[in-house]
């Protein structure tokens, strides 16, 4: 493992090496789009949606967090339904005429990511997997909130009615529950409550670091507070018996914040400054981590990430649109929101399809090849499965120069 670690790095720096010079270098080759993208119409339907997602989220985490209630013979059947119709409202998400008011194309990835996870839920209880269909549930509140903290954009609600009825929701299952509903102040209390339990800290659970993750991600994107960033970090740093590596962290993060608080109060709002912030952070960003995946810079890439969804929701389809997209993968790469999904990959994806045969495009399909590969790596050495080796050749072939695959070059 150590060794694959080792090879994954090397390749990696060479690589980041590589996309920085496209991205800086090579504006003229990539496609420039400069469309429109069509008014959609009203978001009514959208908020529809959402409001039924939170009454049923609510709903089926009363049931699924509760050993009791979960396995009691006499709710099996509500279960059921309150999945399906989870389910069916994530289904419908992804519909033609489903338009939501963002434009940023995460929102149609996530939600798709959403719908399948759904599904595949009611399956497992229809076949009588429970205790992974229960984990599924468990994991729904982590897409909602993929998409509610991408940036500042969105509604922020200080309380609302519904909310699951048990005692037995975890601390950090209520702040993500709150943070899934847009309730981003309750959220943080939460989260805030499980940081500074000398327990948690002391535990090595995982969820005193989901804790902290989720609530960074609330105030360096949806709050864009470097304050509150701040007492989170501090708070961290504060816990005496909690795991070292976190806290070397947590000292990394609280440089980041201070750089924040110190830079000069603009706010870029143009394409291209947008484009130049979040160019600047994620280079910052790399400056700070010692190998690809450790956490020092998630303040960096929090930060950076929120920009591209910005860039992302104003021009979709602009000049900077498959940059956008690279960033944002490499950002997700570190920050992986989803316990489950690679959602940096589906970025990595719609920038080849973006603008194919450039250099952007082949610096994402080469980012998707060693993150595919990677992650069908074990013990036993490499297994591409047949139909993800056929995708890797379909994005292959649309990343390569036109001119190579006239030439018929491999
Ligand atoms: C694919 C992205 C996405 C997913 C997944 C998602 N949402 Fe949303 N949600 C949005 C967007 C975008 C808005 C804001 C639309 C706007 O700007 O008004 C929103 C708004 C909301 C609102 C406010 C609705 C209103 O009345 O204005 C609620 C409540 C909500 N979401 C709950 C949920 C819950 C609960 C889940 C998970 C079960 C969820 N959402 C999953 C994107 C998403």
């Amino acid at each position: 493992m150590e060794c694959l670690k080792n090879r994954y790095e090397r390749s990696s720096n060479l690589l980041w090496i590589a996309i920085i010079a496209i991205v800086f270098g090579s504006r003229i080759a990539v496609a420039a789009d400069n469309s429109p993208s069509p008014m959609p119409k009203a978001g009514v339907p959208w908020s529809a949606k959402m409001q039924g997602l939170y009454k049923t989220l609510a709903e089926l985490l009363t049931d699924v967090s509760s050993d009791r209630r979960f396995n009691d013979p006499a709710n099996k059947k509500r279960i059921e339904r309150e999945a399906g119709q989870l389910a069916s409202l994530s289904h419908d998400l992804n519909k033609k005429d489903m338009v939501s008011l963002d434009a940023d194309p995460t929102v149609p990835m996530v939600a798709g990511l959403l719908a399948r996870e759904t599904k595949r839920a009611v399956i497992e209880l229809k076949r009588d997997n429970r205790a992974y269909a229960r984990s599924i549930i468990r994991s729904v509140p982590g897409y909602c909130i993929t998409c509610h903290t991408r940036n500042s954009s969105g509604p922020q609600f200080s309380e609302l009615p519904f909310e699951p009825t048990t005692q037995a929701l975890s601390p950090v299952e209520r702040g993500e529950f709150f943070a899934a509903s847009r309730q981003f102040d309750r959220a943080q209390q939460e989260f805030l409550k499980v940081i500074q339990d000398p327990k948690a800290a002391a535990s090595y659970n995982f969820d005193w670091e989901r804790a902290i993750h989720q609530s960074l991600a609330i105030a360096v994107r949806v709050k864009q507070d470097p304050q509150q960033a701040k007492e989170i970090v501090q708070a961290v740093l504060s816990m005496k018996n909690a795991p070292v590596s976190v806290k070397e962290d947590a000292k990394a993060w609280k440089t980041s914040i201070q750089e924040w608080l110190d830079e000069p109060g603009h706010q870029a709002l143009t394409e291209e400054g947008l484009h130049a912030e979040a160019l600047r952070l994620m280079a910052r960003a790399r400056e700070t981590q010692k190998y690809p995946v450790d956490r020092t810079a998630d303040i960096l890439y929090l930060r950076a990430s929120a920009i591209t969804h910005d860039l992302l929701q104003k021009a979709p389809n602009g000049r900077y649109a498959s940059d956008a997209l690279l960033l944002a993968g490499i950002a997700y790469e570190v920050l992986s929101p989803l316990r489950t999904e690679d959602l940096h990959d589906l970025y990595y994806e719609a920038c080849v399809r973006k603008s194919p045969h450039t250099p952007i495009a082949d610096a994402c399909y080469r980012r998707y090849e060693q993150s595919t590969i990677f992650n069908y790596t074990g013990s036993s050495g490499t297994d591409v499965p047949q139909d993800v080796q056929e995708k890797l050749m379909e994005l292959k072939e649309l990343a390569m120069p036109q001119v190579q695959i006239n030439h018929g070059i491999q």
